[in-house]
């Protein structure tokens, strides 16, 4: 037995191991249920009681001395597989949330509010011609929004095509299509020929309003107006109109809505005026009815036109337009919160 001792303390200096799973193998084949030096243990209680004395302490320095190895062995493997174990997976694509683009949250946040109230959607192409964009609406044919500089157009001949320039040509089509009692709402894209900077696109986004019934009057206007302000800048929010003119309203006018950042007090949002200029109105003109075979000794009406960057402006305090079509994502990422 003293010399399987010996020859096992020999073997077990020269023991080594790549591998964790290595190390394993070899502690249960010395230390383990029928390992080297367990089954010496088996032998030790049969040996006579004289040499049982010197014979089990080299026993036990044996076991001692694998144990010790196979400690040193796993801790030089651990750290080789960790070494050693570069994860070249490449990472994964992470899930980005996507968001509304700002100009679709306003736009459906001002849809939602008329829509409360009884307001329909209504809308008309892109592509118009000049009667749904300027003669239906009252404009005089010298009118200067018809020039070149204002209007993109597709063809220019008598009865011109157009991109359109506001979304009041969208009233012309509802009026074709529907009889009084009228109730729209009708947002979308327009074009005018602007050089593009920080305060002027060539694209935009407008939503219209249009109510015929009859007995509509002015103070009809005001308390939709007033409503929706309240509804979009806050409760406390105050209006003002200024009268103003449009081909296609009479009498028209010009909201203006207190300024929701300083409250009315004066910043440089509102140019330390308290108010912030939001959106051309007015009582649709007896010429627009007529133009459109709506009696208006019958009907009244009233019409309203407001850009939705503007209110996206005011909303957000983004001052650049041209960040509303670039698309970055630093920009857009912004609006993940807001549904
Ligand atoms: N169409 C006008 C514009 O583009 C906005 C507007 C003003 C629309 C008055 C209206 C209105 O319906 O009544 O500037």
């Amino acid at each position: 037995m003293y010399e399987k001792i010996q020859h096992l303390s020999k073997e077990l200096d020269s023991l080594t191991a790549a591998t964790v799973q290595e190390t394993e193998e070899l502690r249960i084949k010395w230390l383990g249920k029928k390992g080297y030096i367990t089954v010496l243990f088996d032998e030790f209680k049969t040996i006579a009681a004289d040499q049982k004395r010197s014979l089990g302490q080299s026993l036990n320095t044996l076991k001692n001395a694998a144990q010790e190895k196979i400690q040193v062995l796993r801790h030089a493997t651990v750290q080789e597989t960790v070494a050693t174990s570069a994860d070249y997976t490449p990472p994964g694509d992470p899930q980005l949330f996507g968001a509304r683009h700002p100009i679709s949250i306003v736009r459906n946040e001002i849809i939602e509010i008329f829509t409360r109230i009884g307001y329909t959607l209504a809308e008309g192409p892109e592509i118009e011609d000049d009667w749904h964009v300027f003669s239906a609406l009252n404009f005089p044919p010298e009118h200067p929004a018809r020039d070149m500089q204002d209007t993109f157009f597709v063809r220019q001949s008598d009865n011109a095509v157009v991109l359109r320039t506001h979304t009041s040509s969208v009233q012309v089509r509802v009026m074709e299509s529907q009889r009084p009692p009228i109730r729209v709402i009708c947002p979308g894209r327009v074009f005018r020929n602007e050089a593009v900077s920080a305060r002027a696109h060539c694209i935009f986004h407008q939503v219209e309003g249009l109510y015929i019934d009859e007995n509509v009057s002015f103070a009809d206007l005001k308390q939709a107006v007033l409503y929706f302000a309240r509804e979009m800048f806050g409760k406390e929010t105050k209006i003002r109109l200024r009268p103003s003119y449009f081909p296609f309203t009479e009498p028209s006018a010009e909201v203006d809505v207190s300024c929701n950042i300083c409250g009315g007090r004066g910043c440089n949002i509102c140019k330390y005026t308290g108010w912030l200029e939001i959106m051309g109105c007015g009582m649709v003109d007896t010429n627009v009815l007529e133009a459109n075979d709506i009696d208006s000794k019958k009907y009244t009406g009233f019409a309203f036109g407001m850009g939705i960057e503007r209110v996206a402006m005011l909303k957000w305090q983004v001052r650049d337009l041209r960040l509303y079509f670039e698309n970055d994502v630093r920009f857009l990422a912004q609006f993940t919160a807001v549904v």
